[in-house]
């Protein structure tokens, strides 16, 4: 069965805005747990840019949950995240220029140095590991070669599409993922997903495990929420009025 995960990046991306402390990641991972998140998704980038490296100890000391560390397969990241030992690490590509992670990782071209490098790293430090690949038969099978726990397969392309390449794309998910489950692999998904995506992709995506979700859930918590505290201030100063 599907369980959702929360990608708590871009609550990061606000606190990092003001360069203190609010809104607090800690206590908004722990709101996420409360409220049917089976887990936390964090990627620490090469620059930064959201969660930092206090974040990542934080969670790991702070949080009794599932803790998937998302990254770049560099030696400091692979390094932080052997000390952490989170429950899953996905590998994913990261490039500085770009607003968030573009496509699934190009597995034909890494192959070698994942196989030779970044898997025993993560292995041998006991971290099961996902790769982030689009719908491509021919990654996957790669991706069993190197025989990770899962893939998560990059849900983008889908999220962007309407009409008849929603369903080409919706169908490319699917039979990606009836292989992944057919080579022992676990069947994560992630990115764009919302709350109108979302339905089509359970319903004729099987083998879903892992759903991860972040920037649609912190974009819909400010309508769900700005009502409420622009009253409870409106509140407070109606009621110094004269
Ligand atoms: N999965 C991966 C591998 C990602 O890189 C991201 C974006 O950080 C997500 C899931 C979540 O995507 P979104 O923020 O669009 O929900």
């Amino acid at each position: 069965m599907a369980r959702l995960l929360i990608n708590i990046d871009h609550i990061a991306t606000l606190r990092n805005a003001r360069g203190e402390g609010n809104p607090n990641v800690l206590e908004a991972a722990k709101v996420c747990l409360q409220h049917g998140s089976e887990g936390i998704v964090f990627h620490l980038r090469e620059d930064r840019r959201h969660i930092k490296d206090f974040d990542v100890f934080q969670f790991n000391s702070e949080l009794d949950t599932y803790l998937d560390f998302e990254m770049a397969a560099t030696n400091e990241m692979l390094q932080i995240c052997s000390e952490i030992k989170p429950e899953l690490s996905t590998l994913v590509p990261e490039s500085r220029q770009e607003l968030t992670t573009e496509g699934g990782l190009n597995l034909s071209k890494v192959f070698e140095d994942y196989q030779n490098r970044v898997i025993p790293i993560l292995h041998t430090a006991e971290v099961p590991v996902s790769l982030f690949l689009d719908p491509n038969p021919h990654e996957i099978e790669l991706a069993s070669e190197l025989g990770v726990y899962a893939v998560e397969l990059h849900t983008g392309t889908y999220s962007l599409a309407s009409g008849k390449a929603r369903d080409y794309e919706l169908d490319r998910l699917a039979k990606a993922a009836e292989l992944i489950h057919e080579k022992g692999m676990k069947v994560n998904a992630g990115h764009g997903l919302n709350f109108e995506n979302i339905h089509d992709l359970l319903a004729k995506v099987p083998h879903l495990h892992d759903i991860s979700i972040g920037h649609a859930m912190i974009a819909e918590a400010v309508f769900k929420g700005l009502g409420t505290v622009v009253r409870e201030m409106a509140d407070i100063i109606n009621a110094y009025k004269g």
